[in-house]
């Protein structure tokens, strides 16, 4: 995820907080970094890579930004590779405007084409650059400098956390929409974070902003107003966190901070890709693909999981397709025909057994797709085309976030394919829609914790599925053993019957995920009355469609929904099962043993 950090009012230490600001959100990950100064003047200095190689190019006195008013970003690319042109700030042609920006503008193509046909020079390849052009125009039609930054949002469409500088002037103009932002009130300073971690070394007191609220901060210290202008009386709290949680925003673990992050991701990797209006998707990285007549998935782990629900995805679409682990498909026979497209799934980009699949079904003469998380990794350049899921990074080992992003990435890619076959995506895309918010209900309301105290200790963990309810049984599985080094296992619902139903005893919870009710949910609630039979306890994760709580002793629940979302919210319950049981029993949540988060080996 991108960091801003912004102050007012710490005169020749201006540099040091913001690059100080800067270290403190290296945590969230990023791949690129800039700072901005003001008065005199206006200094920019970013680059490429770590934050070293911007402290590097200041102690190495490339323009060193000087003043006392100053903004700094953490970059993790969206649009554009990252590159020095693309970090953050941005700055309009005079070099009089800098923008730092977390989020999606979605418009930024028409604002781009408007600008462009003025004559504007781009310098970069992102969706932030409009805005301090933008802001330049407004600034030349005859607007204050305020008014003209105002403007400029006025024109952007998509979600946003920003900060703008400008030259000679002792302001910082801030604003939000759907994007984390928050002022931090010092003595005689004032603050501006996309998390409280960058200037909590400063102070503890802050003042969360509020979507469409826009703030100042100068050497009297900050006003929020909304998008209108009218005043907006803000209260300021005090944060009681130690330093060791920051880097976590404030959860014990990044796995549980991801997990909660989830909500945020899906928006991020939906935005710009539905039109509510036409009910249909609007993926325009899949605007150059051709229409296969068959796909073949290549994964592994997590990311094959994603790949079996878009093998079901597409199949109920009519689609023929197939998933193959990586590691067996390069090795193995894989008959691809001309009119075969292999997606790479892989949050990475970088794993070796996927890159060595996508590398033989390019040799096989395949067209080769990444879905992927990572702008510019190895999959997406190797790949003739590329999906970013737009998850933002991941740090903990297990991965959460990146695999709800994949299902829901997944969902718009077969949507997108059957649509050109005259499919009606209504119903997906008004569930798309909702589903950010079902899952913050999902996160709100889980009694994950008090399921895994009951069933701490026991022998082993069954999780059953059917369908769509398959991988997210088999993800549940993998996610409970790799974070808790407990046995478990994942199955196909009616696959227990044929070897594993005799390990099933009363020390053997089974948890299994049933929405929705239609022949499959009915049929896996026969194969809960069987493991019921043999005295297991039954944890059903479950939409309520159906009467199979009926059977169970413990309920997990999430709202009834589209079948192609469901699987996100059922596997959010199971996220939690996992983490909870992990720390119940003391493990490195984050770093579990044997595990690596990017497996570079074959
Ligand atoms: O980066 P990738 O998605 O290609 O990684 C593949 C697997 O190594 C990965 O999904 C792994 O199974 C997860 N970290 C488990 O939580």
């Amino acid at each position: 995820m991108c960091g801003i950090i912004g102050v007012v009012g710490r005169g020749d230490e201006t540099l040091d907080v913001v690059l100080d600001g800067l270290s403190t959100l290296e945590y969230r990950g990023y791949d690129s970094a800039g700072v901005a100064l003001s008065t005199p003047g206006l200094d920019v200095q970013k680059r490429a890579g770590e934050l070293e190689n911007l402290r590097d190019a200041i102690d190495a006195g490339e323009t060193a930004p000087a003043g006392s008013v100053g903004i700094g970003h953490t970059r993790w690319s969206t649009h554009g590779p990252p590159t020095d042109a693309n970090a953050h700030p941005h700055v309009d042609e005079s070099g009089g405007v800098a923008v730092v920006h977390n989020g999606i503008i979605e418009n930024y193509q028409a604002l781009r084409d408007e600008l462009a046909s003025e004559g504007v020079t781009f310098d970069s390849d992102t969706d932030t650059e409009v805005v301090p052009h933008l802001v330049s125009r407004a600034l030349g039609d005859g607007l204050d400098p305020e008014a003209a930054v105002r403007n400029a949002l006025d024109r952007i469409e998509g979600s946003y956390a920003i900060a703008v500088v400008l030259a000679d002037e002792e302001r910082v103009f801030a604003a939000r929409n759907d994007s984390p932002l928050v002022l931090g009130v010092g003595e005689d300073a004032t603050y501006l974070g996309s998390d409280v971690p960058a200037f909590l070394e400063h102070t503890r007191d802050v003042v969360y902003l509020d979507d469409g609220e826009f703030a100042v901060l100068d050497p009297d210290g900050w006003r929020v107003t909304d998008a209108d202008g009218t005043p907006v009386e803000k209260s300021v709290t005090t944060v009681d966190w130690s330093a060791e949680q920051t880097g976590k925003s404030g959860y014990d673990h990044f796995m549980l901070k991801e997990i909660n992050e989830q909500p945020t991701a899906l928006r991020q990797g939906l935005s710009g890709r539905l039109d509510e209006l036409a009910g249909r998707v609007t993926v325009d990285q899949l605007d150059g693909l051709s229409t296969p007549g068959r796909i073949q998935f290549v994964a592994c782990g997590t990311s094959y999981h994603a790949a079996l629900f878009g093998v079901e995805a597409l199949r109920s679409a009519g689609i023929p397709a197939q998933a193959f682990l990586a590691s067996e498909y390069a090795t193995g026979p894989a008959p691809v025909t001309d009119d075969t497209l292999v997606v790479g799934v892989t949050q990475s980009g970088e794993t070796a057994d996927t890159l060595s699949a996508l590398r033989e079904a390019d040799a096989r003469g395949a067209e080769t797709l990444a879905l992927t998380n990572v702008v510019d990794s190895t999959a997406a350049r190797e790949c003739d085309h590329v999906l970013y899921i737009r998850s933002g990074p991941e740090i903990g080992v297990a991965a959460t976030k990146t695999f709800s992003s994949q299902l829901v990435a997944l969902s718009l890619f077969t949507a997108e394919l059957a649509e050109r076959d005259g499919a009606d995506s209504r119903e997906l895309v008004a569930a798309l829609r909702d589903l950010p918010n079902h899952l913050q209900h999902v996160l709100d309301e889980s009694n994950a914790e008090a399921v895994v105290d009951e069933y701490l200790g026991s022998e082993s963990y069954f999780f059953i599925g059917r369908g769509s309810a398959y991988p997210v049984a088999l993800e549940g599985a993998l996610k409970f053993k790799e974070i808790t080094y407990e046995h478990a296992e994942g199955f196909a619902a009616g696959e227990l019957k044929h070897g594993t139903l005799a390990l099933v005893t009363d020390e053997t919870p089974v948890f299994a995920v049933v929405t929705g009710d239609d022949e499959r949910a009915r049929k896996t609630i026969g194969n809960v009355k069987e493991v019921e039979a043999r005295d297991a306890p039954v944890v059903a994760v479950t939409d309520g469609a159906s009467d199979v709580e009926r059977y169970a002793d413990a309920v997990l629940s999430v709202p009834e929904t589209h079948p192609r979302t469901a699987p996100v919210l059922a596997n959010a319950q199971l996220q939690l099962v996992a983490y909870h049981m992990a720390n119940r029993l003391g493990r490195s949540i984050d770093r579990p043993r044997n595990l690596a988060k990017s497996v570079t080996v074959e």
